[in-house]
């Protein structure tokens, strides 16, 4: 997408290794967005982990492209079979709910364990750049099957009147490479000419909604209005959603999406008004391996995040201000599962599916696990 009118992924190869130097890696601080788009480059493994582990990157994809540049930059200097796995031990443990994480690593592997040493450095290097290209490309398929169910409801409703979708955290292309996952048939549907408007919840406690989905969503010019996260229900009960459309840090093989803290309650919402419900979801995040969504490990985060906001104060600055009195003790769930009984369809590079087992295992049938 662009920034500034530049054209801007959120993550780049701003030099390769070369004798003697490790290479480096440009991204996104996007702990700084809205408020300042600032650029940081991640020289070595401790600067992915860091990266990945403080949020200065997210997003189930970018974390998974981010772990295989990690690894990459991990090498440098030895590509040993032993320092390979403490570079895989490394990233694994940064975050636990998304999958692309353990998809990138375990690709990242599959690619260099058989090389001799000496060529795994520069195979790393290549690998991370192959994943990071299928990721725009599948999302942009993601978009043209999304696009398709947006021209449907549009021919339902009538010339000119705006198509209402409402989306959850930010599955936009910040949280992938490039054009997001269910932004990615927003984005083509504005640029087709189709109107669109999006509600955008806020997405409490860190706000990917209101500070990231928001600021792409302006930057663009797609019409938007932020709504606080319990919102949704009343707009969906006087008819002013016409779809919700949101991403999945994992969804499992029988097609229960897990996703940003506040998802379930969207599609609950959803299914009690008639409103369709789309997850859209590059395959790697699919979890073959896990039968339901009840085995996903949700990731307990910091109470700092829900006894804080953050934010831009009257003078400028960037800083925190606390919202809790001192002393109550906090839980912060990042995740939860939404069933796939109440997921009208899933929306991959593939094609659009019902979130059923056959029907999804039928679709990457090279990926099932009997
Ligand atoms: O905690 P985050 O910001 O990494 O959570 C991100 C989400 O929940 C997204 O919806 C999900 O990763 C899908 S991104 C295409």
């Amino acid at each position: 997408m662009k920034v500034k009118g530049q054209p801007t992924r959120t993550i780049w190869v701003e030099a390769e290794p070369a004798e003697g130097r490790p290479g480096s890696i440009g991204i996104i601080d996007q702990t700084r967005l809205p408020h300042r788009f600032e650029t940081t480059s991640l020289r070595s493994l401790d600067d992915a982990v860091r990266a990945i582990r403080d949020m200065l990157v997210r997003g189930a994809p970018l974390i998974g492209a981010t772990a295989a540049y990690g690894v990459a930059l991990g090498l440098h200097g030895d590509a040993s079979d032993a320092r390979l796995k403490t570079v895989y031990d490394a990233l694994f443990a940064t975050r636990p709910t998304a999958v692309n994480l353990r998809w990138a690593l375990d690709e990242m592997m599959r690619t260099l364990q058989p090389l001799p040493e000496a060529d795994r450095e520069h195979a790393a290097w290549a690998r991370a750049a192959e994943i990071v290209e299928e990721d725009v490309a599948i999302n942009r398929r993601i978009g043209e099957n999304g696009l398709a169910l947006i021209r449907e409801i549009a021919a339902k409703k009538g010339d000119g009147e705006p198509i209402n979708i409402l989306t959850h955290c930010n599955a936009g292309w910040l949280a992938t490479v490039d054009w997001g996952t269910a932004t990615a048939p927003i984005y083509l549907a504005h640029e087709a000419g189709i109107p669109v408007h999006v509600w955008v919840d806020e997405t409490r406690p860190r706000n990917q909604g209101a500070a990231l989905t928001a600021w792409e969503l302006n930057n663009h010019g797609v019409p938007h209005h932020v709504v606080a996260d319990n919102t949704g229900g009343h707009l969906m009960q006087h008819g002013l959603v016409d779809m919700v459309i949101v991403g999945t840090d994992r969804t499992t093989a029988n097609g229960d999406v897990c996703n940003k803290i506040g998802t379930y309650l969207k599609a609950l919402a959803a299914h009690d008004n008639g409103v369709p419900f789309f997850v859209a979801l590059p395959s790697p995040t699919i979890d073959f391996s896990l039968k339901s969504g009840r085995d996903i490990p949700i990731e307990e985060r910091g109470a700092e995040e829900m006894t804080h906001v953050h934010g831009k104060t009257e003078s400028g600055e960037i800083g925190t201000l606390q919202v809790t009195p001192d002393g109550s003790p906090v839980v912060n769930y990042g995740f939860d599962v939404t069933p796939a009984r109440l997921v009208t369809g899933l929306i991959t590079e593939r094609g659009v599916v019902a979130a059923e087992e056959e029907a999804i295992a039928g679709l990457f049938s090279e990926r099932r696990q009997d």
